[in-house]
């Protein structure tokens, strides 16, 4: 039933976008705050292929932008693919005016999911749905299939659906669209939250590898590229996204190709990964965003996450690239030194189920969250239809996980800890090893493994039946009288749901 559709966003997701709906058979109209975007994407469909001809058309006006799908007296369709936060806000400002009973909005950034039911409230009087829709998979997948995640008015979501269907990616074993509703309120853009918190863990992990390898091991881009393509053809690591792509970056030499403007380009034929210096930042203010919020929703709702956090971590580090460099001839910490290794072919392999064991850590600390989440708000989330839409498309895919998890979590739509599935625990006891001889052998050559060592403790610490914490809760008795459950005692030992009532006066006043 739709056959409009306005883009709200002209760069390079949004773009994309409205080349993937226009060849849905849509009438795009989309509109840019920046006139260059529209310029850009104008140019770019009146040059195309004959059948984005008249569909897509670019707005410097915002009234106008909106008028070209009222004037089809039609309910009109946005997909917003802006910047969270203000930018969101503002434009919503500008439109909401023209906005009219059963006009529906999919706001496909990366936003706050408390913002997200802000606006949905907001717009409830109008009659107006406001649909939070993680889309995942950058530019590339935004125009041939991404993963999507909506989430608000379930009516809404189920009458968009077979449009979505169309457009997103589908799993390459079944064919399956790569999208379902997640469930009410903010929870599309949570569920996205949580994978890019994922996608951080696994983003972290895989570099520490690669410069394990390129560091330690002394061994070159292309060596390392044939390692990643190894890991993702069979095993544990099967089809990841990461590691496939992974595997190109370490191969690529500067051809003409390069990114069309001259840079990138080299005769001699070096690598791009030489160009790329050691910084990432999070968004231009380096303030917000998905990796941030989803650690403070596990340190909010008491899930333990500590290799998405650490992974953060890591980048926050790497963003305050001017600081490092003054504090680095303070502190002169020895940089990474090559490991002596004996068997390099066993010492892979140890690596590769390290690298396993902290993407699965990860996987949990993701997954546990929503669930957290979903039973907290009485969102309902199907974890079991969350892998199903990453299975395609998305930063986080990985098949073997995806089909390790899938058919339990469909089963047992209740569970909240990961770690209880039999088949979790078993890769995470198998590898458990491996992850720490990865870990001794890196700290002793200083190498950076901030998500590895984050992983080996998370497993240690979640699994513990003893922990030295013993000793916090009797400091804090101490100084606090905070008081302590006793060991063996029925209702504090296990399973205890409250304080203890004992309190033991360490200096009487
Ligand atoms: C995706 C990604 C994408 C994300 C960027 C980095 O699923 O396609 O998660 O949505 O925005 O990869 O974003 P940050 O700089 O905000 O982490």
């Amino acid at each position: 039933q739709w056959k409009a559709i306005g883009v709200v966003g002209a760069g390079s997701m949004g773009s994309m976008m409205a080349f993937a709906f226009a060849e849905l058979g849509l009438d795009v109209s989309i509109w840019d705050v920046a006139e260059q975007n529209v310029d850009k994407i104008t140019g770019l469909a009146s040059k195309s292929e004959q059948q984005f001809k008249g569909k897509i058309t670019g707005y410097k006006n915002i009234d106008e932008f909106v008028k070209s799908l009222q004037d089809r007296g039609e309910r009109k369709l946005f997909m917003f693919s802006i910047t969270h936060g203000e930018p969101a806000d503002f434009v919503l400002g500008m439109i909401k005016k023209n906005l009219r009973k059963g006009d529906v909005i999919f706001d496909g950034g990366n936003e706050y999911y408390r913002r997200t039911e802000r606006r949905q409230q907001e717009l409830k009087p109008l009659g107006v749905s406001w649909i939070g829709m993680g889309v995942s998979g950058g530019y590339q997948s935004a125009r041939r299939g991404p993963s999507l995640s909506p989430g608000g008015d379930k009516q809404i979501v189920q009458e968009v659906l077979p449009l979505l269907e169309l457009y997103s990616a589908k799993d390459k074993k079944t064919g399956k669209p790569c999208v379902t509703y997640i469930g009410p309120g903010g929870s599309g853009h949570y569920v996205k939250m949580c994978h890019n918190g994922i996608e951080g863990g696994l983003l972290s992990t895989t570099c520490e590898a690669w410069a394990i390898m390129h560091k330690g091991l002394g061994m070159s881009y292309d060596e390392i590229g044939d390692v990643f393509t190894n890991w993702s053809k069979h095993g544990e690591l099967r089809n990841n996204f990461l590691l496939e792509i992974g595997a190109d970056i370490c191969h690529r030499k500067k051809t003409a190709q390069g990114d069309g403007k001259g840079e990138g380009v080299d005769p001699a034929g070096g690598y791009v990964l030489d160009d790329v210096l050691d910084k990432v930042v999070q968004d231009d203010d380096n303030t917000e965003g998905t990796p941030l919020w989803s650690i403070m929703e596990t340190a909010l709702r008491h899930v333990s996450g500590p290799t998405l956090a650490t992974a953060h971590y890591l980048r926050i580090a790497s963003g305050n690239r001017s600081q490092r460099v003054r504090i680095s001839k303070k502190l002169d910490i020895p940089e990474p030194k090559t490991l002596q290794v004996k068997d390099k072919k066993a010492f892979l392999e140890t690596l590769r189920r390290a690298v396993y064991a902290s993407f699965l850590s990860s996987y949990c600390q993701g997954l546990e969250l929503i669930a957290r989440a979903s039973a907290d708000e009485g969102w309902g989330v199907d974890l079991g239809k969350c892998i199903q839409i990453w299975r395609a498309g998305c930063i986080i895919q990985s098949e073997a996980i995806a089909d390790m998890l899938q058919p339990i979590l469909a089963q047992d739509v209740q569970i909240m800890n990961m770690k209880l599935i039999d088949e979790v625990s078993r890769d995470l006891h198998n590898n458990y090893d491996s992850l720490k001889e990865i870990v001794l052998r890196s700290t002793e050559s200083d190498a950076y493994i901030p998500s590895l060592s984050a992983s080996l403790e998370y497993v240690k610490y979640e699994s513990s039946t003893m922990l030295p914490t013993q000793f916090m809760e009797a400091e804090m008795d101490y100084f606090g009288a905070h008081a302590y459950n006793k060991a063996g005692k029925p209702g504090e030992d296990p399973g205890v749901v409250q304080k203890g009532p004992h309190h033991y006066e360490w200096k009487p006043a």
